[in-house]
């Protein structure tokens, strides 16, 4: 088996401001230089910074991604953002299916209760969609999975990760998933600080690559890249490395201040 290389992606949600990825972009090429080894850094950003981002991703090492977009190439999709616009911005990645856009919040949301909660519409199928349509135009999706606490408490959580991943996946192909990133990201784990046990995210990171080797082939699950995502930082990274079946992490908290995603970086360089 052919080794991995780590993955560092910080999430930064709906955070910062032009100015403040500008200044980020610049600190992260320095602290790039005192890393030795090597790891993949992708930073999606809001898509009003993308710009900025990816002006500085060459000093910095870095990809660049959008945390979202919609399928078609143009046209009456009021607020929507599309692959080629990604592109066009300066996009290698975009993120797909992540817990928040499909409506399923770890942290108690009491206003998106009812029709609200509605505004955040992706499903396993649009998932499908964003996927197949990201590898055409060229991008490279994250594709995140994992279960709520409610799933994870009924015993759900395999069998709601495995069928998140056989929709999402559906008409991909081999050679495609084997360069996609996918993240298990438990739900109740993202922004609450309850970073999930390391032997449990090595079963279910070991079981997502055990359904792609079951769904395509044993090279193709080996070549994925698995990310843990879910309250990860400097003090819980080395742990969670150190498992065979996690390739790095997806940042969210973690990622905000280089000073804090520098040490996973360096974990990632070093795992
Ligand atoms: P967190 O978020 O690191 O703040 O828990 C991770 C994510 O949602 O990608």
């Amino acid at each position: 088996m052919s080794k991995r290389v780590a993955v560092a992606a910080a999430n930064w949600k709906m955070n910062k401001t032009i100015a403040e990825a500008k200044a980020y972009m610049a600190e992260l090429a320095e602290a790039r230089a005192d890393i030795a080894g090597e790891a993949e850094v992708i930073i999606f950003a809001p898509f009003t910074m993308l710009m900025k981002v990816a002006r500085g991703a060459e000093a910095a090492k870095a990809g660049v991604g959008g945390q979202d977009m919609y399928w078609k190439a143009s046209g009456a999709y009021t607020g929507e953002v599309s692959v080629p616009m990604l592109k066009d911005a300066g996009c290698t990645h975009v993120l797909v299916g992540h817990s928040e856009r499909r409506g399923r919040f770890g942290v108690p949301e009491p206003e998106l209760a009812g029709d609200l909660g509605k505004v955040f519409g992706d499903t396993d199928a649009s998932c499908n969609i964003k996927v197949k349509v990201a590898l055409e135009g060229g991008l490279i999706p994250c594709l995140c999975v994992g279960e709520t606490l409610a799933e994870r408490e009924a015993g759900q959580a395999d069998p709601i990760i495995a069928a998140q991943l056989e929709a999402g996946l559906k008409d991909v192909s081999a050679e495609q998933v084997a360069g996609m990133l996918l993240a298990y990201e438990p739900v109740w784990s993202i922004g609450t600080g309850k970073v999930c046990d390391p032997d449990e995210a090595q079963r279910i990171c070991g079981m997502i690559r055990a359904t792609v080797a079951k769904l395509y082939d044993q090279p193709t699950a080996d070549a994925v890249r698995v990310l843990y995502g879910g309250s990860m930082k400097a003090d819980n990274v080395v742990g969670l490395l150190a498992k065979a079946d996690i390739d790095g992490g997806l940042v969210g908290g973690a990622s905000l201040k280089v000073a804090d995603f520098k040490p996973i970086i360096a974990a990632c360089a070093a795992s």
